[in-house]
């Protein structure tokens, strides 16, 4: 059992990070295209052909199922496209349906955060229309967000700053629910915490994504690894130097330190 997932840099480390504890018996390859981050601020055009390079990097390496652990990227890898392929190609959207759920019997309004690719995409729209019929959700695009998790910035005062800036013109005492819907916004935790009433519940894809790709998995009966844990870093198409593997294991440790729901 070969997994693939790729994001634009080091939020889908989210997705495998939670991969990693909850399938034991599989191997990974991950992929960050260092060389394209941030996609929340390329042409929808751009990421279609970052994503078909990543996607045929991972068919060459016989991969069983890849996860675009990306909630951008997914946003434009519409499911016509990911069923083309002869694998299950798993996406990401923000988790409002689960925060919906979840939350129900709890009075309040619904926050979601993304990349302005994703908040003006119609897959979100499209998702809205269905969940969202007494309209108690909000949207707000936190690019920045994106570059101070690449920077490895996950505790430094310009993020409250900049957080602060961007919700001045949102009900913050509000909401019941933030959805973090892009995966590098996972690292933020304690800045939300600030910022957000205590009762706020923070809702991330990574469980439901994970579930998904066992399923897929389950339904094909693939066998385990041979060499279960394995796992391969890539940053654009090459394997990482050894100062990248040192970046990745600082967010894995990052990673070990937050729980979200
Ligand atoms: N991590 C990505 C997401 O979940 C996108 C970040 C970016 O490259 O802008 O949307």
């Amino acid at each position: 059992m070969r997994i693939g997932i790729f994001d634009s840099g080091i939020g889908g480390l989210s997705v495998l990070h939670h991969a990693k504890k909850v399938m034991p018996e599989a191997e990974f390859i991950y992929y960050a295209d260092e060389a394209h981050v941030p996609y929340g601020e390329k042409t929808e055009a751009q990421i279609r052909e970052y994503i078909d390079e990543i996607i045929r990097f991972m068919l060459d390496r016989h991969v069983d199922a890849i996860v675009i652990a990306c909630n951008t990227a997914t946003s434009v890898a519409t499911k016509e496209y990911r069923s083309s392929f002869p694998l299950p190609i798993i996406g990401m959207e923000p988790a409002v349906k689960q925060a919906k759920e979840m939350y129900a019997d709890t009075p309040g309004r619904i926050l979601v955060a993304a990349t302005p690719v994703t908040i003006a995409g119609d897959k979100l729209h499209h998702l809205l229309e269905k969940v969202d019929d007494e309209h108690n959700v909000d949207l707000i695009a936190l690019p920045q967000l994106v570059r101070f998790a690449e920077k490895g910035d996950f505790l430094t005062e310009d993020i409250r700053v900049y957080l602060t800036e961007q919700l001045k013109d949102y009900p913050v005492d509000e909401y019941k629910a933030f959805v973090l819907g892009c995966t590098h916004f996972n690292y933020f935790k304690a800045y939300y915490k600030e910022i957000f009433p205590e009762r706020v519940h923070y809702v991330d894809g990574n469980a439901g994504t994970v579930r998904q790709l066992q399923r897929k998995l389950a339904q094909r009966k693939v066998k385990k690894s041979e060499e279960p844990g394995r796992t391969e870093y890539y940053f654009s198409g090459r394997p990482v130097t050894e100062k990248e593997m040192e970046r990745v294991k600082v967010y894995m440790r990052q990673l070990d330190s937050l729980t979200f729901i």
